[in-house]
This record gives C-alpha cells, sequence and structure tokens, in this order.
C-alpha cells in the first residue's frame, strides 16, 4: 500500500476532492444592523446589514463561491412570525439586492423560528406546534422569496408536509421552475447552538424534539426523505453532517438524489474553538472535514467555510 501513498501517486488516485463550484456560503442579515456585526459564538462569521449585504455577496462571487443561504432577523417577531412573507421583509429585500449586483445563486431558507416572539418552528397553541395550520404560512413564504428572485427555496422547519404545500403554492402562483431543497432528515442537534445565538431564533420553552428527529433514528431519515421525494422535493438534505455520514450515505446509496449536508454551526465552531486554542490547525481541519462529508455521498456542502475554502484555494 505504501507505494500508492507517496505524494504524487497519492493525488493522482484521490476518490474525493474538494470543490468550491459545490459550495454554499450561508449568510445572515440582520435588518436592524446599519453595518455588519460579528457573531460572537461563531468565531470569523458576521451578521450583514441591509447596507453590507451588497458588498459581502460581491466578495464572495469575485472569490468564486456559487451559492448563498440566507438567514434573516427581522425588525419584529410577533406570535405568527408575521415578518417572514412581508414582501418587503429582510429575506426578501436582501434577494433584491444580491441579484442586483451579483449573478450568484441564493437560497432562502425557510423557516419560522427566526420570525416568532416565542422561536418555534410553527405556530404554537398551549405549547404545542400546530403542524398543518403552519404550512399556509410556510406556502405564503415560498412565494414571497420567489417574488423577490431567489432561486431556490429550503424549507428547513420539518413540519410534515411542508413540502407539498410549498409546491403546490408555487404551482398556482406560476413558479412551476423554482427548485424545493428540502432540509428532509434534519436532527433535533445541540449543533444548532451557535446559529440561535447567530440568529437570535432560541425558543422561549420547551424544545425542537417534536418536529426535529431523534438522533437515535437511521431508518426514520429514510422515510423522511422518501416523504419529501414523493411530495415533490428537487434536492434533499441532511443536517447536521459530521456527526451523520451514515445518514449521508444510506440517503444517497437509497435515492441517487441530489443531496445537500449542513455543516451546522456547532461543528464550524467547535473547530474554530479548537483552533484558536492551538489545539487544530483550521485549514487542514476543515479541509478533512469537509472532505468526509463529501466521501459520505454529500454533493453540495453547506458551510461557514466556503467563503474561507475559496480565499485559501485561489
Ligand atoms: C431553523 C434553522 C436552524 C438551523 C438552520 N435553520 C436551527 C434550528 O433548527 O434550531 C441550524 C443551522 C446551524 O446550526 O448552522 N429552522
Ligand atoms: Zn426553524
Amino acid at each position: 500500500m505504501r507505494r500508492l501513498r507517496n505524494p504524487k501517486i497519492r493525488d493522482l488516485i484521490a476518490e474525493t476532492r474538494l470543490s468550491l463550484h459545490n459550495m454554499i456560503q450561508p449568510i445572515f442579515v440582520d435588518e436592524r444592523l446599519s453595518e455588519p456585526k460579528l457573531i460572537e459564538s461563531m468565531p470569523g462569521q458576521s451578521r450583514q446589514s441591509m447596507e453590507s449585504i451588497q458588498k459581502e455577496a460581491g466578495e464572495l462571487e469575485d472569490l468564486g463561491v456559487p451559492a448563498v443561504l440566507l438567514f434573516g432577523l427581522p425588525f419584529h417577531k410577533d406570535e405568527v412570525g408575521s415578518a417572514s412573507y412581508d414582501k418587503h421583509g429582510v429575506i426578501q429585500e436582501s434577494v433584491r439586492k444580491i441579484k442586483e449586483v451579483t449573478g450568484l445563486t441564493v437560497i432562502t431558507d425557510i423557516c419560522l423560528c427566526e420570525y416568532t416572539s416565542h422561536g418555534h418552528c410553527g405556530l404554537i397553541r398551549n405549547e404545542r406546534v400546530l403542524n398543518d395550520e403552519t404550512l399556509p404560512i410556510l406556502s405564503a413564504i415560498a412565494v414571497s422569496h420567489a417574488e423577490s428572485g431567489a432561486d431556490i427555496v429550503a424549507p428547513s422547519g420539518m413540519m410534515d408536509h411542508m413540502v407539498l404545500a410549498i409546491r403546490t403554492a408555487l404551482d398556482l402562483d406560476g413558479y412551476t421552475e423554482m427548485p424545493i431543497l428540502s432540509y428532509s432528515a434534519k436532527y433535533a442537534s445541540n449543533f444548532y447552538g451557535p446559529f440561535r445565538e447567530a440568529a437570535e431564533s432560541s425558543f422561549t420553552f420547551g424544545d425542537r424534539r417534536s418536529y426535529q428527529m431523534d438522533y437515535a433514528n437511521a431508518a426514520e431519515a429514510i422515510w423522511e426523505v422518501q416523504l419529501d421525494i414523493e411530495e415533490g422535493t428537487d434536492m434533499v438534505m441532511v443536517k447536521p453532517a459530521m456527526p451523520y455520514l451514515d445518514i449521508i450515505k444510506a440517503v444517497k446509496d437509497q435515492f441517487g438524489m441530489p443531496m445537500a449536508a449542513f455543516q451546522v454551526s456547532g461543528e464550524y465552531s467547535m473547530i474554530m474553538a479548537a483552533v484558536h486554542r492551538g489545539w487544530l490547525n483550521e485549514i487542514p481541519s476543515f479541509i478533512e472535514s469537509l472532505t468526509s462529508i463529501k466521501r459520505a455521498g454529500a454533493d453540495m456542502l453547506i458551510t461557514y467555510w466556503a467563503k474561507k475554502f475559496a480565499q485559501v484555494h485561489r
């Protein structure tokens, strides 16, 4: 085996190689800011303002990052998350601004948790999530994102039938060409912690275990993905990524569909925390973690490290 491991041959026979072409950079846009603000829980990441978003998008495009995934922080939160489907909401305006100055592929996250006062991903009554009552709102968000020029919508709330509801609404409004990237197998994970600080989307009571998946389960992921495919999703996602490589492989093997894996905030921040302590080396650690996610079967990598990857691989 050692004859194949010399540096030259090693590269020639490498099965998996990262490419910027498959990477998606998440961006937080905060309507309340007048300039970018560092996110304490995610070293190296910032929230953008409505003014700074065009510059950031331009930089990403110049670096060759092909796609972004937008998360919004609105001025106002309420019980039903009405800012989420406002035609002039933070995401709707951000999409227009990015599209004005770049050709980036803009993916929008569709969920209520950043817009609701209680921080849950659906409507709430008596501290319970109302799955079916939430669906028309998710549909309205999707249509408003389509109207503003988004390229792909990505429902992340794990409501049952969200894909069917969104597909139907998009088609009725004439957006028959709008692809859906569903967060099909999204686990109730501890690794979302830093994101909830970044997006101020933490819940005021309970947790997300009634709608996100139990990390003890693998077969359930196949079932979730199957349902989303039947409802018309175009692409699927597994999230988080590195603690769920078995799920990524199983989903890819079973369906062969275009699949994204989301290297989530906690995965990013734990590497960065170790980097800051001198315990890990940033570039090779991220390259290794992302390579393993791709090797497991992910086609698209959603990673907070996409911009950095672009910078170090020019
Ligand atoms: C909201 C949402 C979350 C993430 C993406 N969309 C958090 C959650 O479900 O609490 C997590 C992303 C990350 O941790 O990087 N539905
Ligand atoms: Zn949510």
